[in-house]
């Protein structure tokens, strides 16, 4: 019973199934990395402090990155009896320098250690993240550039308004991931906060420094109060909320990139490269990429939902409750990192089909509003213009004419304000222009809205 690290108070073997059910070595141990950076950190400070000598810092060193070596090479035997990723290292280093390695759980608890590798994963998986974030960004604004000329109807209701340019609509997508980057750094402020140090739950008799291994391991500072340094999580749950959101409006971009590539938009083309076939119907090219992404939404909702639930009731200080952060956490981040790739290589290859979204843009009378704003130029009330030009639509449905294709006297049937310029307001390209305003939809506003978004972007 004494091969447990924890073994001394226990008279029986642990049950077999009890071992594996409470184990997290399977899933913890992706945490090695930033486990032997943060016992690093920590005997270094143990020595500056004079708990450990200057030698055993050296041994103790020396030993994890031999550990480390042994991990890396697949070497490294896990074992569930060691219950976690922290046992399993700490008593590995043990077995390769002796007693000196037992020295290292000095000032130190499991649940001061655990929150710390936490933060440290997270703090990395957040600039990764950040990074295929700042990708996708900027490849949605060059395409916005490039298409800030290209008309295609707006919706409201998915029926169709008033024109837009295909730029526009771009770089509403790119607001949208411009906060979600925004949020994603304020997290960061809160995950990179040191709780080692803390020890179990009250603190250490040791005369340790923390912000000298707060500065070791690049935080910003070391946690204000041992009981909620190890039952902390907020920090993840506000990551996984920033990624709820990240993901919620990559489901919408899915939704519409799904809608657009089917036959009855045709609106986009997507490569083949990111498009699969059916096993069945040869004709089939479906857009698997953007409709998984609008899947995997929901996993990444659940997690934030198991999350939040996981604390609710926590008593202070640590609980093993905790030790279920960890397969949510991982998997909303793989989940996120993956889907941002994926899109951040094909928004790039996303080629319009200009014709078709304009001529979705003619057919709808898009150009409806631009004809009542037009009579209210001339002094016509609004609520009349929108009576005039309703009646003039409901002419164009029987017709089947949009009104640009209408004749003067055609027009001029609903109201004798109308006149020969009246043509200037009806086209598209007329309609966006005039949209020229902080905001708007004009070719002009989107080239300059890209401007200012590359500031931004850095
Ligand atoms: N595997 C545990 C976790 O993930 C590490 C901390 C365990 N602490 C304890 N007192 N049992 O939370």
């Amino acid at each position: 019973t004494s091969e447990k690290p924890w073994g001394g108070r226990f008279s029986e073997p642990t049950d077999a199934f009890v071992e594996r059910f409470t184990a997290s070595v399977g899933f913890d141990q992706r945490l090695y990395h930033h486990d032997i950076r943060g016992s690093i950190a920590h005997a270094t400070m143990l020595a500056e402090v004079g708990v450990l000598t200057a030698g055993e810092r050296d041994q103790i060193l020396e030993g994890l990155e031999a550990v480390r070596a042994d991990i890396e090479s697949g070497a490294f035997q896990w074992s569930v009896s060691l219950e976690d990723v922290h046992m399993n290292i700490e008593a590995r280093l043990t077995d390769r320098i002796g007693i000196t390695g037992k020295k290292l759980h000095t000032g130190r608890s499991r649940n001061d250690q655990v929150a710390t590798d936490i933060r440290l994963y997270l703090r990395d998986e957040i600039d990764a993240i950040a990074e295929e974030l700042t990708r996708l960004r900027s490849g949605l604004l060059t395409l916005a550039e490039r298409e800030a000329d290209t008309i295609m109807p707006g919706f409201t209701h998915l029926q169709t308004a008033q024109p837009v340019t295909f730029g526009h609509h771009l770089l509403a997508w790119a607001e949208m991931l411009e906060r979600d980057a925004e949020r994603l750094q304020d997290c960061r402020k809160r995950v990179n906060v040191m709780p080692l140090g803390a020890a179990a739950l009250a603190g250490t008799t040791y005369p340790i420094d923390r912000t000298i291994t707060a500065k070791l391991l690049g935080f910003d500072r070391p946690s204000e109060n041992s009981l909620d340094s190890v039952s902390d999580r907020d920090f993840a749950i506000e990551f996984c909320s920033f990624a709820a959101l990240l993901m919620t409006h990559l489901s919408r971009f899915s939704e519409e990139l799904v809608l657009w590539t089917s036959a009855q938009f045709d609106f986009i083309d997507l490569p083949d490269r990111f498009c699969t076939g059916s096993s069945i119907m040869p004709q089939k090219k479906n857009p698997d990429v953007p409709e998984l992404v609008r899947g995997k939404t929901g996993r990444v909702n659940g997690h934030l939902i198991s999350l939040l639930t996981l604390m609710k009731s926590q008593p202070l200080a640590y609980n093993k409750d905790n030790q279920e952060d960890k397969e949510p956490l991982f998997d909303t981040v793989d989940t996120v990192k993956g889907c941002l790739r994926a899109y951040a290589d094909m928004v790039p290859a996303i080629t319009p089909r200009a014709d078709n979204m304009r001529e979705a843009a003619r057919r709808g009378f898009s150009t409806a509003t631009d004809l009542a704003d037009y009579l209210v130029k001339k002094g016509v009330a609004f609520r009349d213009a929108h009576e005039i030009v309703g009646k003039a639509v409901a002419f164009g449905v029987a017709e089947k004419k949009d009104l640009s294709e209408m004749t003067l006297d055609e027009l001029r049937q609903f109201s004798d304000t109308i006149g020969a310029d009246v043509f200037d307001v009806l086209t598209l390209e007329g309609s966006v222009q005039a949209r020229n305003h902080l905001g708007g939809t004009a070719p002009e506003q989107v080239r300059s809205a890209v401007v200012r978004a590359r500031k931004r972007l850095g």
